[in-house]
């Protein structure tokens, strides 16, 4: 079962983190909307409040998201995936389509790991069950944040990444690695979509999330500037706006 935070009153936004972080990333995104909205923010499986001692799939984040809207009694809702957020949000999506009034897709692709990016995966599920959660903020930081991202922010994403345990980031990396190619969902996709890029991104190219918008009937494409991978956070002004507008 998920454990969630959620703040305010109104139509529903639901949004889902990235690895390896939990509901707190969303910190300023709750602050602008909750006057508004009923934002409500899931831990992905294994991370914060949501404990698992089993590996888990996309497919089964999806089921236990479809579960926590039920137990919420929310029935339609705005879907803001950032990274797996995406990777979640997306087939879910398309899946449950009466489920969702608008979706967003930030810092997010459709395709399968290539074998590169497989290859890395496995090497960091070694260096996990080797040495622990202690090497993840090392690895992750650089490739999370934009270079004018604040010293500050880099310490408390370190304090978070610290918090999760081994297996919820193995699990977390396993499930990313096995995921299946979502490209063919993006043409079946009904809802109007916004798909967020960040200009200095390292893991996901502003093209790439372009030609992602390109290939869904309702979509805009909106690069933030000054970003890197976690825009809510580096930009939350222009990340806000961006979303402010697409509602
Ligand atoms: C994330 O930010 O959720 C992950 O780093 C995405 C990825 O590694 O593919």
């Amino acid at each position: 079962m998920l454990h969630y935070v959620e703040k305010g009153q109104g139509p529903a936004i639901v949004f889902v983190h990235a690895f390896p972080l939990d509901h707190s990333m969303w910190e300023p995104q709750a602050a602008f909307f909750s006057d508004r909205y009923h934002v409500i923010m899931p831990d992905i499986l294994g991370f914060a409040g949501s404990e698992q001692v089993l590996p888990w799939t996309i497919q089964q984040m999806g089921d236990e998201l479809l579960a926590l809207l039920d137990r919420l009694r929310v029935q339609r809702c705005t879907l803001v995936g950032l990274s797996i957020g995406g990777y979640i949000s997306l087939p879910f999506a398309a899946k449950h389509p009466e489920r969702i009034d608008k979706l967003v897709l930030a810092h997010t692709r459709a395709r399968a790991d290539n074998e590169t990016e497989r290859e890395g995966r496995s090497q960091m599920v070694a260096a996990l069950q080797q040495s622990g959660i202690e090497i993840l903020p090392d690895r992750m930081l650089p490739r999370l944040l934009g270079p004018k991202a604040s010293q500050e922010l880099r310490e408390r994403l370190r304090h978070t990444i610290l918090k999760a345990s081994p297996n919820a980031a193995i699990f977390a990396v396993t499930a990313m690695r096995n995921r299946t190619d979502a490209t063919p969902l993006l043409s079946q996709l009904s809802c109007p979509t916004l798909v967020i890029a960040g200009e200095g991104d390292a893991i996901l190219k502003v093209e790439d999330c372009r030609q992602m918008a390109a290939a869904i009937p309702n979509s805009q494409c909106v690069v933030i500037s000054n970003a890197g991978h976690l825009s809510n956070l580096e930009e939350p002004e222009q990340f806000n706006r961006a979303l402010e507008n697409f509602l």
